[in-house]
């Protein structure tokens, strides 16, 4: 079983994929970031989710804010709180006495070419995990990532989120030379939870009805703001290469990160061309592929595996 350690900003989505990682791995701890929201909440939201699923997996916070510029915390789509929609117990312990930086280094030389490491919310974490222990480029399995985009973005018009949060940092993973998948929106998107789903979460058990009240907030504020009909279960498809790998296909290609201020910030540029050797003045030649890119994915099989997950979720014993 692979052992994984997943960076988030829970976020319903990173909630999700916390859940989907401990039905299916070994998840031997949780980081937080900033994103969805400040980090203060997204620890919050972490603790207090492991406290309901009855999970004693150890949670280090994080960074509060991108390498180089400040942030702003909208919870556009995520709420006021990161994660409303439904009530989360208070959390039964607190986080640990150790930066989330530390804590990846620590876990990846413990785990020693084992270990998976998930980045679901801006890069912050892991970018300065990798500066400040170089050697993390050697301990770590692989890096699989929930961020980024084939297609259009979210944040603006070519830039997804994660990304568009903290671009230095992608960068900075993305050069690092890890093996590395990459699951963005053009794939993510398709992965929705509608409300035929939710219903069947509101009839479940304790568990499925606490996500059944996340979704159909998530959902609510997806279709008003993107206009789509379903919650995007984006994060839980950063896991897929280690759990279901028949469910998503990937395209192995050249990814770099747009670092100018302009109109296309944040960007993931993927070299999908087919280029030969040959040196054409006029072509640009190719960079040596670094990520294997999600380009297809058997969506509703996959939003199945989620719903079985979370419908199989045993009672917390407190509810039994
Ligand atoms: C990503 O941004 C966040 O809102 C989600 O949790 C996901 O990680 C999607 O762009
Ligand atoms: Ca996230």
């Amino acid at each position: 079983m692979h052992k994984v350690l997943i960076d988030c900003d829970p976020g319903h989505d990173d909630a999700t994929a916390i859940l989907y990682a401990a039905r299916h791995l070994d998840l031997v701890g949780v980081t937080t970031v900033y994103g969805n929201q400040s980090v203060d909440k997204t620890t919050a939201n972490a603790l207090s989710l492991l406290t309901l699923l009855g999970l004693d997996v150890p949670v280090a916070r994080g960074c509060d804010r991108p390498l180089n510029h400040s942030f702003s915390h909208g919870g556009d789509v995520h709420g006021k709180t990161g994660i409303d929609g439904a009530d989360l117990p208070a959390p039964s312990r607190a986080a640990l006495d150790m930066h989330a930086v530390d804590f990846i280094i620590e876990t990846a030389s413990r785990y020693r070419e084992e270990l998976v490491l998930c980045p679901i919310g801006p890069f912050t974490n892991v970018a300065m995990a990798l500066r400040k222990e170089p050697r993390l480029t050697k301990w770590l399995r692989a890096i699989s990532v929930m961020g980024g985009t084939t297609q259009v973005g979210n944040t603006t018009p070519v830039a997804e989120f994660n990304i568009w949060s903290d671009p230095e940092a992608a960068d900075i993973v993305y050069r690092a030379g890890v093996p590395m998948w990459m699951a963005g929106l053009n794939v993510t998107r398709q992965v929705g939870i509608t409300e035929d789903d939710i219903k069947r979460l509101q009839a479940g058990g304790s568990v499925a009805r606490v996500f059944g009240g996340l979704f159909s907030f998530f959902l609510a504020r997806l279709r008003e703001i993107h206009g789509i009909n379903s919650a995007s279960m984006h994060d839980s498809c950063a896991l897929v290469p280690f759990i279901a790998p028949d469910l998503i296909t990937y395209r192995e290609c050249p990814v770099e990160i747009e670092l100018s201020n302009g109109l296309t910030r944040g960007m993931t540029v993927c070299d999908f061309r087919n280029l030969t050797a040959a040196k054409l003045e006029n072509i640009r030649s190719r960079a040596a592929p670094n990520c294997h890119v999600a380009v297809g994915v058997k969506a509703r099989p996959l939003v199945e595996h989620i719903m079985e997950a979370i419908l199989d979720w045993p009672e917390p014993k407190s509810a039994t």
